[in-house]
């Protein structure tokens, strides 16, 4: 067995080589996974805790509020309660930011998070995951402006996911490389798995929710017919895996390469997912790890945005396979 590095160690480690740190980070970073640990902890229950199922409500997007997207949320502001490293909280789950008032003194930045991705898994026991974006605040003191927060992916600071599977990962970049935590459970400790992830410059596995072929332009429609042909020199047809999380899809191409897309559809060019915190902190994992992240037109880190709520096709993987899907869309 080589020796065991903890994420707290890690983060020290990465801290002291950077002389002008001043800890902050670090301090999100491990606030972040005890948000983690605290979620995990609920899912392994989740089916004996009466948390399953909808609070009833609809969410800012209009979809319904799953009772363990709810807590999820809850269990990252409290993470954050009287923070004064962090000044806001953006999530999926509230339609304003969350300013922190208690601090003694106001943070320096803000957090852009998905409390709970993939909620339709949750009645299924299947993988969920968490994503975090932490942009630095230009202005200080408050209210914090909304223009201060609608900052392009390529200014992020750190980005990242929690992926809750057979085992709790947790997979961040903070601007220099990709690493991979695994959470033991045993002593409740997240152990450093993998340290500068670089994802496959070309995989051989696509991920899409197919159900919606018929709602896709004709360049997407022809890029996963292209994809499905046989020939054997380009390793085709890729094989397909869809889990209905994004992150759990993510990650398997992080891992061993391939295509993930939620592209725009005809009638909804804007696509389904979240620009904030979902296309934004993925794409700049993936390029981090040297794949990309791509509207199909253009990359997700270079979008202006507009609103802190708004949506955005996704089309994120192995270097090559994205620029493949980009050739057919725009050619369409
Ligand atoms: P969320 O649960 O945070 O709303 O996100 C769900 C997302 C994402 O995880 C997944 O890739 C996608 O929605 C699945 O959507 P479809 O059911 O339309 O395929
Ligand atoms: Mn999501
Ligand atoms: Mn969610």
């Amino acid at each position: 067995m080589h020796a065991a590095l903890t994420l707290t160690q890690f983060i020290l480690r990465e801290e002291a080589l950077h002389p002008q740190a001043t800890g902050e980070f670090s301090s999100i970073m491990l606030q972040i996974a005890l948000a983690g640990k605290c979620i995990a902890r609920d899912l392994s229950r989740s089916g004996l805790l009466d948390l399953i199922g909808s609070t009833g409500a609809r969410n800012v997007q209009g979809e319904e509020v799953q009772k363990l997207d709810e807590r999820a949320n809850q269990t990252f502001i409290a993470a954050f309660d009287s923070s004064n490293v962090v000044r806001t909280l953006i999530s999926e789950e509230m339609e304003k930011p969350l300013t922190i008032t208690t601090a003694k003194q106001p943070g320096k930045y803000a957090l852009f998070f998905d409390p709970l991705d993939g909620s339709s898994n949750i009645d299924v026991n299947a993988p969920l995951g968490s994503i975090f974006s932490i942009h630095r605040l230009a202005s200080s003191g408050e209210p914090v402006n909304e223009s201060d927060l609608l900052k392009t992916g390529a200014e992020q600071v750190a980005a990242g996911y929690l992926l809750y599977g057979p085992s709790v990962s947790l997979v961040y970049s903070c601007g220099s490389g990709v690493h991979q935590f695994i959470l033991d459970p045993g002593i409740g400790e997240f152990l450093l798995a993998a340290q500068h992830v670089r994802v496959p410059a070309r995989g051989s596995l696509y991920s899409v929710n197919e159900g919606n072929y018929h709602k896709w332009p004709s360049g997407t429609r022809r890029y996963l017919d292209f994809l499905k042909e046989p020939d054997a020199a380009s390793g085709r047809p890729y094989s397909s895996r869809y889990s209905g999380c994004l992150v759990a899809d993510v990650h398997r191409i992080l891992l061993k390469g391939g295509i993930f897309l939620y592209p725009a559809e005809t009638k909804k060019p804007e696509g389904k997912l979240r620009l904030m915190y979902e296309a934004a902190p993925l794409s700049f994992l993936l390029e981090q790890a040297g794949g990309r992240g791509s509207t199909g037109r253009e990359p997700i880190l270079r979008i202006q945005p507009k609103a802190l709520h708004q949506r955005v096709p996704l089309i994120i993987g192995s270097r090559e396979d994205v620029r493949q899907a980009e050739e057919f869309i725009q050619t369409a």
